[in-house]
């Protein structure tokens, strides 16, 4: 198994999938992790070699990986951050760069890494995706640059200690051989085979279950339609009866429920239970306004829902990795709390549940695949991803009634359309967002003063980052003609160009 230490880049994540990808296990651990605690899971894993990430921080600043890795006996990968870490404990000399390196550039071998088995079968200069604001000016002593940008050092080894350490990011797409090198090192260096697959890891799963469950005659889910709630209640169904309990908070849209009716009628083992607790939600979440007031609340009202309407001790949760590793990271300080996320920051910390989450170890690419190997179509995997908060958080400004009943006609419009004319698929989440503002139009003879609605359409791999999907702008015009006709209140319709960063996904 490789390590992959997170001190915080927004591609720690994608290091661990391509590493599973590849047919390697990896697992990401906190920038906290110490040496010594490394050391304890060896003696009962088999931990082949750790990757150290990059990180928006410097080295010698907030974040100092733990010297003592190099005392571990394991070959080390240090990328960017990684790398200037590894080049100042070393005795090699890190500084700011004066020309700062962000996106494409080349990088060459030297006569040094003729003989290296990371880069032996790359050609001689290739395209890598840099992202630096440091640079190593001088490689240790014992350490042989392997490449070199523009003559500057952007590579090298310590041959008998088996570390290597990259200034570029391999993990990223636009970094050519950029998974051959990653590869590399976990063959050649760190002897590990490629025998990790999600069928392995599913099979795994599921005789820890019949183990863990033996005797347990059911476990409650918490199910909302979205893709990593249903797998979980379809991959417990395979070793217990479930209760998948759909709490209808009243923020979810028009096809939510009749899709999981229809999903789940397949399952023989999977009991579904409508909750209708509008009132309650409605109660506390009328003319709210504030963003992270409204998401507390949600989170809240949901797990105490839960609770008055349980019975059962065991509950099934849907949390998978990139929750798993966001929260770590959110401790550790090396990453930056943008929004508490529904699934994790409202739980309060007296559940009075055993929690059963089963996916834990899991990507969301490799939730969707373990759905495909349990049966489940594509309609119920391939959905966009929906927040647990609802439409709660896409009517910015105060929540009522009547400003959701909007919201849900205009994203029933926009689903509908996108499927008919086949862009649902090329886009990897789409929504209505209502904002406060409104705006004068004209009716018929009449002036109009309503409501401004806002399409956000984005293309994502990890939801990490994200851009405007671009959808074709006849398609868009239709589809706002379409709305502004059919939804009492809305006489305006914009189409959202952001990107993430800087801005977020949801709006809220
Ligand atoms: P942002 O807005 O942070 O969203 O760019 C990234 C992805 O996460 C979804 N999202 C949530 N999902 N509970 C969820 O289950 C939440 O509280 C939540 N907030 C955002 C969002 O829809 C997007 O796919």
């Amino acid at each position: 198994m490789i390590g992959i230490l997170d001190y915080g880049s927004q591609y720690t994540q994608l290091i661990a999938r391509q590493y599973r990808r590849l047919g390697y296990q990896a697992e990401v651990w906190p920038a906290s992790t110490r040496a010594s605690w490394i050391r304890e899971q060896q003696a009962s894993r088999k931990i082949r070699g750790l990757v150290l990430s990059g990180s928006p921080a410097s080295v010698g600043y907030e974040l100092q990986p733990d010297p003592e890795f190099l005392n571990l006996g394991l070959p080390i990968l240090g990328l960017c951050f990684g790398y200037h870490f590894l080049a100042d404990v070393l005795g090699g000399k890190v500084a700011s760069s004066t020309n700062r390196e962000y996106g494409a550039a080349r990088v060459e071998k030297t006569s040094d890494a003729a003989n290296d088995p990371i880069l032996a079968a790359m050609p001689r200069e290739f395209r890598v995706w840099m992202s630096h604001g440091d640079s190593v000016v001088e490689t240790p002593r014992d350490a042989k640059v392997i490449l070199r940008s523009q003559g500057e050092i952007a590579a090298f080894s310590i041959p008998g200690r088996r570390i290597w350490a990259f200034q570029f990011h391999p993990e990223v797409h636009h970094s050519e051989h950029g998974i051959e090198l990653l590869a590399a090192f976990a063959r050649e260096a760190a002897g590990e085979k490629a025998e990790w697959s999600v069928k392995g890891a599913l099979d795994q799963t599921l005789s820890r279950l019949r183990t863990d469950l033996a005797g347990v005659p059911e476990v409650l889910c918490g199910v909302s339609g979205g893709v990593d709630s249903t797998v979980l209640a379809v991959l417990l169904s395979q070793v217990t009866h479930v209760r998948a309990v759909f709490v209808d908070h009243g923020f979810q849209r028009a096809y939510d429920l009749p899709d999981l009716k229809r999903t789940f009628s397949k399952y023989p083992n999977i009991q579904l239970e409508v909750v209708d607790a509008t009132k309650e939600f409605w109660k506390e979440l009328e003319g709210v306004s504030d963003p992270e007031t409204k998401r507390k609340i949600m989170g809240r009202l949901f797990i105490e829902t839960f609770q008055k309407h349980a019975d059962c001790p065991y509950l099934g949760q849907g949390t998978i990795y990139s929750d798993v590793i966001e929260s770590a990271a959110a401790g550790s300080g090396a990453s930056h709390n943008i929004k508490s996320h529904h699934n994790v920051g409202g739980l309060p910390k007296d559940l009075k549940f055993k929690l059963v989450e089963p996916l834990r170890e899991f990507f969301k690419d490799e939730v969707r695949e373990i759905g495909r190997l349990l049966g489940l179509d594509s309609e119920s995997l391939d959905r966009h991803p929906f927040p647990g908060p609802g439409l709660c958080i896409r009517c910015v400004g105060p929540l009522t009634p009547a400003r959701i009943e909007i919201l849900r006609k205009a994203d029933t419009i926009l689903h509908d359309e996108l499927k008919r004319r086949e862009l649902y698929s090329k886009t990897w989440q789409a929504g209505c967002i209502l904002t406060p503002v409104s705006t004068v139009g004209v009716m018929g003879d009449g002036r109009t003063y309503e409501s401004v609605l806002a399409i956000r359409a984005v293309t994502s791999v990890d939801a990490m980052t994200a851009e405007a999907s671009d959808l074709p702008l006849q398609d868009l015009k239709e589809i706002a003609s379409r709305i502004v006709n059919e939804v009492r209140g809305v006489n305006r319709v914009v189409y959202d160009l952001t990107s993430k960063p800087p801005a977020t996904i949801e709006w809220e």
